[in-house]
């Protein structure tokens, strides 16, 4: 076991805590968050430098950057990042530089889309041992970009969320094997790296993964990680108010934790330091991470911090998701 549960009723979010390798001075993390600046060919612009300078700053205790592709030729997503050769290596030092300089560590996201525009029941095992080393190739990159972790994205209907999803899958009933094997290659390289997955408590479509189908791959993955983030399809909900219908993916992460030993993170829709602070007293939850709160208040947790614990201003609209830089309405000071 990794890190000691705290006593339920001790925690908020406040606290200074280690997770392996990590060391944060609280336990709010920036989810990754998607800001679409790179260019076709991966490199950042400057823009992107500003914007983690800001919310590095901003008080967070750890930052999960984006869906930073493995594969070159994965399917391009307006602005991808990708770690996916070695010529991008500087650029994501020089990102990591700006990070620690703030004294906040850093996960980068590994991700696929798409591969070779086959679907999951064409992969064949040569592909399958092709994918593994994809990702087992960009964390050591990732190791030379002075990353402090990697993040195994399989959520949100990217390429490791439809291999574990029964709705695309019909090959095997464990498909968790390839994110253990993953796993697996990439703690035998790197064994002081931070490994955690972000997954779907459930796909919430017909013969998708659902709770069950995702408790049973986080048990069978939890060995082989360092913490594991809870999310799900349709994952920026929309219309949430503080003190309402805030943390909407609580109840699976609050389920999770008495089943895994190692730190649960829970994403989506905190908003007010009272419910999170109730979310962390409620059970072995050991993390909260926020995206549009961020992208709205780069500086929220030092405002909260020092003593203007008002809600988060977000409004949960979503324009975010199509602004330049990704940054909020009501706040497009730069790149707007
Ligand atoms: C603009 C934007 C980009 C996002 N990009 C990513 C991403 O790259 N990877 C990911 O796993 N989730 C991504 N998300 C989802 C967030 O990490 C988070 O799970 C979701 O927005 C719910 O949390 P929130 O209520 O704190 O925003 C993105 C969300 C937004 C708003």
């Amino acid at each position: 076991m990794q890190n000691p549960k705290t006593q339920n009723n001790m925690k908020t979010i406040f606290d200074k805590t280690a997770m392996k390798n990590l060391n944060l001075k609280n336990r709010i993390i920036r989810s990754a968050t998607w800001e679409a600046l790179a260019e076709a060919n991966g490199h950042f612009g400057e823009e992107i430098y500003r914007i983690y300078d800001e919310l590095a700053a901003g008080g967070v205790g750890c930052i999960i950057n984006e869906f930073t592709s493995v594969y070159d030729d994965d399917y391009p997503h307006e602005g991808m990042a990708r770690l996916s050769n070695d010529e991008l290596i500087p650029d994501h030092k020089r990102l990591t530089d700006t990070v620690h300089a703030h004294h906040v560590p850093i996960i980068v996201q590994l991700a696929m889309d798409d591969y070779q525009g086959m679907r999951i029941d064409e992969l064949t095992s040569d592909d399958i041992s092709a994918i593994r080393g994809l990702f087992a190739k960009a964390a050591d990159r990732a190791v030379l970009a002075d990353y402090d972790g990697v993040q195994i994205h399989a959520a949100h209907g990217f390429f490791l969320s439809r291999y574990i999803s029964p709705a695309h899958n019909h090959q095997t009933s464990t498909p968790e094997t390839l994110i253990i094997d993953i796993a697996k290659a990439i703690r035998a390289n790197h064994p002081d790296l931070h490994i955690s997955m972000k997954i779907n408590c459930s796909d919430f479509v017909y013969g998708g993964l659902d709770e069950n189908g995702s408790l049973r791959v986080c048990r069978a993955c939890a060995e082989f990680l360092d913490s594991i983030e809870v999310s799900g399809n349709g994952t920026s909900v929309s219309g949430i108010k503080a003190g309402v219908n805030e943390a909407y993916f609580k109840r699976f992460a609050l389920v999770l934790a008495e089943k895994v030993d190692v730190p649960v993170i829970l994403v989506g829709g905190h908003r007010s330091i009272d419910n999170m602070n109730v979310v962390l007293k409620e059970g072995r939850i050991e993390y909260l991470s926020m995206s549009r709160p961020l992208v709205c208040e780069p500086d929220l947790i030092n405002r909260w911090g020092n003593s203007d614990t008002s809600p988060s201003k977000c409004v949960s609209c979503n324009m975010c998701y199509s602004t330049p830089g990704h940054r909020c309405v009501f706040n497009l000071r730069r790149g707007g």
